[in-house]
């Protein structure tokens, strides 16, 4: 594999090969009798002060790969190395260490953000955690709701006196408490109106170049992520069919799923709008899926070898796609199997 999926030596994050499942059913005695393949042999990397989108549908993986990097699910297979350390069994002192350096924002910040404590509370909870004194707490406190717009005030009221734009900046605050090199945003804005998810993407921009953060962004919107990645893995059915640089992703999609959605994209500029790809049907179940790649049932390109044989990510340039139309060498899988009239 390529450095596009494995990364390099200054990586501040390396999955390599990660797979998840869970019981999907049971029998009366409680045996396992089906699983639910999750993510399967996933692979990323970050650099530091670097932004990888995870975009996909609903139900193709992206928060469990997300709780994964976390440490907040064990993996069944695969490996995590943060900060060159291999963390994928890291337990007790060694998890805490770990925990430190990365934080989550996850998409509800009125579920994970407890409403009967003040805001200046949930923000020092994590640095009260880790033993840090009172004082320090609360001049950090007042920093960090500045640092994410906020009144130092603010810190007196509760959470639930917020909107939800202000209420996703606290959860922000509490995340970069502890000053964390990488922040895995899970739909960080998903639930805000479009003028408030500006906001906060600006807000998490300028925080990333401030203090050199790294995410891993996750949304379902590939227009959310193109807007604040540097680069973008796309997911379907728990595998990465696409990665590379946001822009060459969005410019010239090699993967259908991958094209399809951006399809979906609104463009501001009549001569970049592509006709729209309809994705009939819905993903299939993540339960004993079929053999052969895992988007055939909704792709209009599928050959006979597409039922048979699972594509692997091959790299073309820094671009790596998991698609057999590239079988033999790359090609635009818009430009070169469909014409895409552009309107
Ligand atoms: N704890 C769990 N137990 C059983 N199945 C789970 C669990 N967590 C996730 N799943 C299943 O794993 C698959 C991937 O779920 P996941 O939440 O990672 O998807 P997602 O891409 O984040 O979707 P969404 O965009 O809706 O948040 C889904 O089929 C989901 O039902
Ligand atoms: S491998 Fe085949 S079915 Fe899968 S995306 Fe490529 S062309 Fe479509
Ligand atoms: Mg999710």
């Amino acid at each position: 594999m390529s450095e596009a999926a494995t990364g390099t030596a200054t990586s501040i994050l390396d999955v390599s090969d990660v797979s998840k499942s869970f019981p999907a059913s049971k029998d009366l005695l409680g045996r396992v009798t089906a699983r639910l393949q999750a993510v399967v042999q996933a692979s990323l990397s970050i650099a530091p002060g670097e932004t990888l989108g995870l975009v996909g549908e609903s139900g193709s993986g992206k928060s469990t790969l997300g709780r994964l990097v976390m440490r907040l699910l064990d993996v069944d297979a695969g490996r995590i190395v943060l900060e060159g350390s291999d963390i994928t069994e890291a337990r007790g002192s060694e998890l805490r260490a770990a925990r430190r350096k990365m934080q989550i924002v996850f998409q509800d910040p009125q579920s994970s953000l407890d409403p009967n404590w003040l805001v200046r509370d949930i923000i020092a909870e994590p640095l009260r955690a880790y033993g840090v004194t009172r004082a320090e707490r609360e001049a950090a406190t007042e920093r960090l709701l500045v640092d994410v717009g906020l009144e130092p005030t603010h810190g007196a009221r509760y959470a639930s006196e917020f909107s939800g734009g202000q209420r996703q900046r606290v959860a922000i605050a509490r995340a970069l408490a502890l000053e964390p090199n990488l922040v895995v945003c899970d739909e960080p804005v998903s639930a805000l109106d479009v003028s408030t998810q500006a906001q906060v993407l600006s807000l998490l921009e300028s925080l990333r170049d401030r203090r050199g953060l790294a995410y891993l962004f996750i949304a379902h919107d590939l227009a959310v992520v193109h807007h604040i990645s540097h680069r973008i893995a796309v997911m379907y059915l728990g595998r990465i069919v696409e990665v590379g640089p946001a822009d060459e992703i969005c410019r010239r999609p090699r993967h259908p799923y991958t094209e399809a959605l951006l399809s979906a994209m609104p463009s501001p500029n009549p001569a970049d709008r592509r006709q729209r790809i309809l994705l009939t049907g819905e993903m299939p179940s993540p339960v004993n899926t079929p053999p052969g790649c895992r988007f055939q049932t909704r792709c209009t390109h599928a050959m006979d070898r597409c039922r048979e044989i699972e594509p692997e990510l091959v790299a073309f340039g820094d671009v790596e796609v998991a698609c057999h139309l590239h079988d033999s060498g790359p090609i635009l899988a818009g430009a070169s199997v469909t014409v895409i009239p552009r309107k």
